[in-house]
């Protein structure tokens, strides 16, 4: 089970390093993607991972404003966000260039969260719609990448405190276990109260949790809540 932690443009060096060590041992596979600025090398507990928001797909070189590999090598990560709504829909990422960075991460053996997630209209118009949208959003990456994860994360449920329903989750991630046998999360709104029963779902191995885990103290709740009552680790 995963659970990970978006901060966004949230937390200092000072509140990183304050939230990293107040998290606990556990069997759960916990990942926390902090703002560039904050990376260091923190000691971590076991099966706690440090991961990047973003990167540009290069080793190095003039990307004014971007990391690369040797940036993200310099504090050991290896794990990354592909394709976050954010990206894709307020800095206008282009598709193209999202492909590319999985490549890259791909053949760097990085671990890759995916994002993936319809817009409001797209779900208006009802599961297929919702289906043949995500179907063109996973096609151009190789779902059979060992060290992929894929997060359905819906645009419309992102930062609005409106999650999908249980029974939207559900019928999707069908949708997608279909394609890939990759990891799959929910994100959108998830919070201490409906965390439960969305890892509860069958097909359901984590979340990506933004708002809600900015603050210490409910994203640990959130961590005891799975670990305590659920299928364990995979
Ligand atoms: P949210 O963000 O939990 O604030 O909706 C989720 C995300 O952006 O991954």
């Amino acid at each position: 089970m995963i659970i990970a932690s978006n901060f966004k443009t949230n937390h200092t060096r000072i509140s990183t390093k304050e939230f990293l060590e107040k998290i606990p041992q556990t069997p759960l596979q916990i990942r926390i993607f902090p703002p560039f600025t904050t990376f260091d090398n923190y000691n971590l507990p076991k099966n706690t991972l440090l991961g990047a928001q973003n990167f540009y797909p290069v080793e190095n070189g003039a990307f004014t404003g971007e990391i690369g590999k040797e940036q993200l090598d310099e504090f050991g990560l290896n794990c990354v966000l592909i394709g976050h709504s954010e990206r894709r829909n307020v800095l206008n990422e282009a598709e193209s260039l999202i492909i590319e960075k999985f490549n890259f991460a791909k053949k760097c053996g990085w671990e890759i969260i995916y994002c993936v997630g319809e817009p409001i209209n797209i779900r208006e118009e009802g599961e297929a719609a919702v289906n043949e949208y995500l179907k063109k959003q996973l096609e151009k990456i190789d779902l059979n990448y060992e060290k992929l994860i894929i997060a359905y994360e819906p645009v419309w449920a992102i930062g609005t405190g409106l999650s999908a329903t249980l029974e939207q989750i559900k019928a999707t991630h069908s949708e997608i276990k279909k394609l890939s046998r990759a990891p799959l999360l929910y994100g959108g709104s998830v919070n201490v109260d409906t965390i439960l029963n969305i890892v509860n779902l069958n097909e359901c191995d984590g979340v990506l949790i933004g708002s809600a885990s900015w603050k210490i103290e409910p994203f640990l709740k959130m961590i005891e809540i799975v670990n305590n009552n659920k299928k364990g680790v995979i």
